[in-house]
C-alpha cells in the first residue's frame, strides 16, 4: 500500500475488558462478578458452560481476575503508554459491579462512578476517546443467585437502570458505546454470555434465547436511553464475528455454512435491523422452543436500532455435513470450526485468516449497510522476555499487518469503517482460558499464569510498529 486508504479521524487505538485488566476486584465498593467466579484450569470451562458450584470464590483455588494486570491502580502508567504510542481511541468497559455490587441496589456506588470518571478524564487528557462497553461478560453476582440472571426479565430493568445511571454520568465524556459484548457467545459459553447457571432437567435451549431476548430488549432501551440523554453519541452493538466457509461446494455444506452464520446473525439482525429474523422463527418452531416476549418488545426493538456494527476478528470457521470431516474440529476455538487445510493457526489453535477479515467485513456492512467498527482483532501467542527487557514479537507484527491490510481492502471495497482497536494492547489476562502467557499486547506485563511476577510493563518490538502505523494513518503498510 502507498497511500493512505484510511480516512482522516480513523479511530486507532486498543481494546480491554474490566474483568480482566482492572483486578482490584473487591476494592471501591465493588460487588463480586460472574467472571470473579471463572478459575484457571479445567473447570474454567465448566463454569463458562453454565455449571457452578459455588456463588463465592473458593480458598486455594485461583482467580485471575481478582488482580489481573492491576489496570485500577496503574491506568495512569498505561493510559501514558498508550498515548505514547498516538492511540486515538481506547475501549474499555466499565464493571456493571463497581457501579451497581449487587445490580439491584437502589443507589449507584460513588466510588465505582468516580473510578471510571477519573479514568475518562486521563484518557480525555491524552486526546484518547474512551469506547465503552457496557458488558463485557460480567453480571454481579447477586442478580445470578436471586433472579437466576438474564433468564429472568428483571433484568432488563436492572439493566436499564445501569445503562441510564452512566450515561448521564458520562455523558459529557464518552461519545461511543457499545451495548453486550459478543452477544452471540451467550449460546456458547452462557455463563459468561448472560451469566446462566443450569439445572438438571433445564431446557438449556430455551432459556438461552430467553436471556438472549431479554438482552436484546435491554439493548434497544440503551439505545433508546443513550440516544435522549446524549443526542451525539453513537450507540452499536457488538458480535463475536468470522464468516463460515463451506468445506466444499456441496449445497448442503453451503446451506450449513450460511446456518452457522446465521447462528450469530441472529442478533444482530434483531439489534440493527430492528424484528427477528424469519429464519429464527422458524427455529424456535421447529424446535419448540417457547420464548416469552412482553407488549411492546417488537416495537421497542424496531424503534431503537443500533448506530453501528462494533466486531470482534480472530478467525473465520469451517463447517461441513460430511461427518468424517467434522471429526477435524481445531482445539480452543470457541465456536467450534473443521480445520481449514488452507491456514496457519495460533499456538491455541485459532485459525489465522487475514483475507477473512476483508470477507467478514463486507459480509457485514452488505447485510447492514451501517458503519462497522472493528473492536477487537489479534493474536494470542507466547512471548518471551529477554533479560535485556525486550520483546521480538515479529509473529504479532506479521499477523497484525497482514489483518490491516485486508482491512484497507475492505475500505477500498466501500467499507465504511469507525476504527480499530486491536484487542489486548497490553498484556491482560486471557477470557478463555484465564492465563497471562497467552499474550496480546504490544507491552509486555511481568506476570505469569500462577500469578508471579513485578507487574511491571515493557514495550515490545510491536508497540514501536504499531506507533508508526498510527502515525502514518496505515500508510506503508
Ligand atoms: C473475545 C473477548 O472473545 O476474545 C475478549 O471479547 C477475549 O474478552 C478475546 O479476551 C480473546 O480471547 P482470549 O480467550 O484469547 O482472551
Amino acid at each position: 500500500m502507498s497511500s493512505s486508504t484510511f480516512p482522516k479521524g480513523f479511530l486507532w487505538g486498543g481494546a480491554i475488558a474490566a474483568n480482566q485488566a482492572e483486578g482490584a476486584y473487591l476494592e471501591g465498593g465493588k460487588g463480586l462478578t460472574t467472571v470473579d467466579l471463572l478459575p484457571t484450569g479445567k473447570k474454567r470451562w465448566e463454569v463458562m458452560l453454565g455449571s457452578v458450584d459455588s456463588f463465592t470464590p473458593i480458598n486455594g483455588q485461583m482467580y485471575p481476575s481478582h488482580e489481573a494486570i492491576d489496570f485500577y491502580h496503574r491506568y495512569k502508567e498505561d493510559i501514558a503508554l498508550f498515548a505514547e504510542m498516538g492511540y486515538k481511541a481506547l475501549r474499555v468497559s466499565i464493571s456493571w459491579a463497581r457501579i451497581f455490587p449487587n445490580g439491584d441496589d437502589e443507589k449507584p456506588n460513588e466510588a465505582g462512578l468516580q473510578f471510571y470518571d477519573d479514568l475518562f478524564a486521563e484518557l480525555l487528557k491524552h486526546e484518547i476517546e474512551p469506547v465503552v462497553t457496557i458488558a463485557h461478560f460480567d453480571v454481579p453476582v447477586h442478580l445470578v443467585e436471586t433472579y437466576g440472571s438474564w433468564r429472568n426479565r428483571r433484568l432488563v430493568h436492572f439493566f436499564e437502570m445501569y445503562a441510564k445511571t452512566i450515561f448521564k454520568r458520562y455523558k459529557n465524556k464518552v461519545k461511543y458505546w457499545m451495548t453486550f459484548n459478543e452477544i452471540n457467545m451467550l449460546l456458547h459459553l452462557p455463563f459468561v454470555g448472560a451469566g446462566l447457571v443450569f439445572k438438571e432437567g433445564d431446557n438449556q435451549e430455551e432459556i438461552k434465547y430467553q436471556a438472549a431476548h431479554h438482552q436484546l430488549v435491554a439493548s434497544a432501551l440503551a439505545v433508546k436511553a443513550c440516544h435522549e440523554i446524549i443526542s451525539d453519541a453513537k450507540i452499536g452493538c457488538m458480535l463475536a464475528a468470522g464468516s463460515t466457509y463451506p468445506y466444499t461446494c456441496n449445497p448442503g455444506d453451503v446451506l450449513s455454512g450460511m446456518e452457522k452464520d446465521r447462528e450469530s446473525f441472529f442478533f444482530i439482525d434483531v439489534q440493527s435491523r430492528g424484528e427477528y429474523p424469519g429464519y429464527a422463527k422458524r427455529f424456535f418452531r421447529d424446535n419448540q422452543l417457547t420464548i416469552e416476549m412482553a407488549e411492546g418488545d417488537e416495537a421497542l426493538l424496531k424503534n431503537h436500532t443500533v448506530d453501528y456494527i462494533g466486531f470482534s476478528y480472530y478467525a473465520s470457521r469451517v463447517t461441513s455435513t460430511d461427518p468424517e470431516v467434522l471429526k477435524n474440529i481445531t482445539g480452543g476455538n470457541v465456536f467450534g470450526s473443521v480445520e481449514n487445510p488452507f491456514l496457519e493457526k495460533s499456538e491455541w489453535g485459532w485459525t489465522i485468516d487475514p483475507k477473512g477479515f476483508r470477507i467478514t467485513a463486507n459480509q457485514l456492512y452488505d447485510r447492514y449497510q451501517k458503519p462497522l467498527f472493528v473492536v477487537e482483532n489479534g493474536l494470542g501467542a507466547v512471548d518471551e522476555l529477554t533479560p535485556d527487557g525486550e520483546v521480538n514479537d515479529d509473529y504479532r507484527i506479521n499477523y497484525l499487518k497482514k489483518h490491516l491490510v485486508e482491512m484497507s481492502e475492505s475500505i477500498k471495497d466501500g467499507v465504511e469503517i469507525l476504527g480499530y482497536t486491536s484487542w489486548g494492547p497490553i498484556d491482560i489476562v486471557s477470557a478463555s482460558t484465564g492465563e497471562m502467557k497467552k499474550r496480546y499486547g504490544y507491552i509486555y506485563v511481568d506476570k505469569d499464569n500462577e500469578g508471579n511476577g513485578t507487574l511491571k510493563r515493557y514495550k515490545k518490538k510491536s508497540f514501536h510498529w504499531y506507533k508508526k502505523v498510527i502515525e502514518t494513518n496505515g500508510e506503508n503498510l
